[in-house]
C-alpha cells in the first residue's frame, strides 16, 4: 500500500501544478512584477501564517498534531522582519486581509477548533511547499528586487534552524506515516490538502487581480 506521504504528494499533483501555473506566480518568477506587489503577497502570508501558528501553539499537546509543531519551522518572526523591511516600521497599522486570505486563514481556525487532523493538511502544504518551491521564489525575489541574499524581504523563506532541508522532508513524510487513523481519515486529510492549494489558489488570484500587468 502507498504510504500515506506519497498519497498526498501524488493525489494533489494536480493542484500543485495549478498553483505553480498561476498568474501571480508566473508574472513573480518570470521578473515582472514590482517589489510592491511582493510585498502585498508578504502581508497576505503574515496573516495565514497568523492562523498556521496560533494553531501550532494550540495543538502543540494534541496526539495527532504535537509532533508536528517544531519550532525550526515558525515564520512570523522572518515575515514581521520583512515587512519591517519592505513596508516600514508602519506596518502593521497598513496591513490588511484579502477577502480570499480570510477565508484561508479562517479554514485553518475551523480546523484547529474542530478537526486537528485537518490541520495537517494546511501544515504539510504550507511548510513543505516553502523549503521546497519556497527557495525558487526567495532566490527570484533576490534578483528581482536586489534583496540582500538570504536576508531582509527574504527571511520568511529562509530556515535557519533547518541546515538539511532534504533530511527534514524525509523526517517529516515519516510523521506524515504515523499519523493515526483509518482510510477514510486519510482520504479527508488529502481532500483537505487540496481544499488548501485551492485557497492558496483564490488568495494568488485575489493579488492577480490587484497587480495586473500592463497588455
Ligand atoms: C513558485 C512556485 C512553485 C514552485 C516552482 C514549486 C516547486 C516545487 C518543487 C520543485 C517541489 C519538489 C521538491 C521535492 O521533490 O523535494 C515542490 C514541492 C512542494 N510544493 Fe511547490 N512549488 C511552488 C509553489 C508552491 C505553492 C504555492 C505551494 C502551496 C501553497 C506548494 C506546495 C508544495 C508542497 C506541499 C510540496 C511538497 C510535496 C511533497 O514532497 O510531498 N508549492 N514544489
Amino acid at each position: 500500500m502507498e504510504s500515506f506521504s506519497a498519497l498526498l504528494r501524488t493525489a494533489s499533483r494536480e493542484q500543485h501544478e495549478e498553483v505553480r501555473g498561476s498568474t501571480f506566480i508566473g508574472d513573480l518568477l518570470g521578473h515582472r512584477l514590482g517589489v510592491d506587489a511582493f510585498a502585498r503577497y508578504t502581508e497576505q502570508l503574515w496573516f495565514v501564517y497568523g492562523a498556521l501558528e496560533s494553531g501550532a501553539r494550540q495543538l502543540a499537546a494534541d496526539p495527532v498534531v504535537g509532533p508536528f509543531v517544531r519550532p525550526e519551522l515558525f515564520r512570523m518572526t522572518a515575515l514581521e522582519r520583512d515587512l519591517e523591511y519592505l513596508r516600514g516600521p508602519g506596518w502593521r497599522t497598513t496591513a490588511d486581509a484579502l477577502p480570499a486570505t480570510l477565508e484561508y486563514a479562517e479554514r485553518i481556525t475551523a480546523c484547529v477548533r474542530t478537526w486537528p487532523a485537518g490541520y495537517i493538511a494546511h501544515h504539510y502544504t504550507r511548510y513543505l511547499g516553502d523549503l521546497s518551491g519556497g527557495q525558487i521564489i526567495r532566490d527570484t525575489a533576490e534578483k528581482t528586487w536586489g534583496f540582500p541574499k538570504r536576508g531582509d524581504g527574504v527571511r520568511f523563506y529562509v530556515f535557519e534552524g533547518i541546515p538539511n532541508p532534504a533530511a527534514f522532508k524525509r523526517t517529516y513524510a515519516r510523521l506524515l506515516d504515523a499519523v493515526p487513523g483509518d482510510e477514510l481519515e486519510r482520504q479527508r486529510i488529502v481532500a483537505e490538502c487540496k481544499r488548501a492549494y485551492g485557497l492558496n489558489n483564490g488568495m494568488f488570484e485575489a493579488l492577480g487581480k490587484e497587480f495586473p500587468l500592463m497588455a
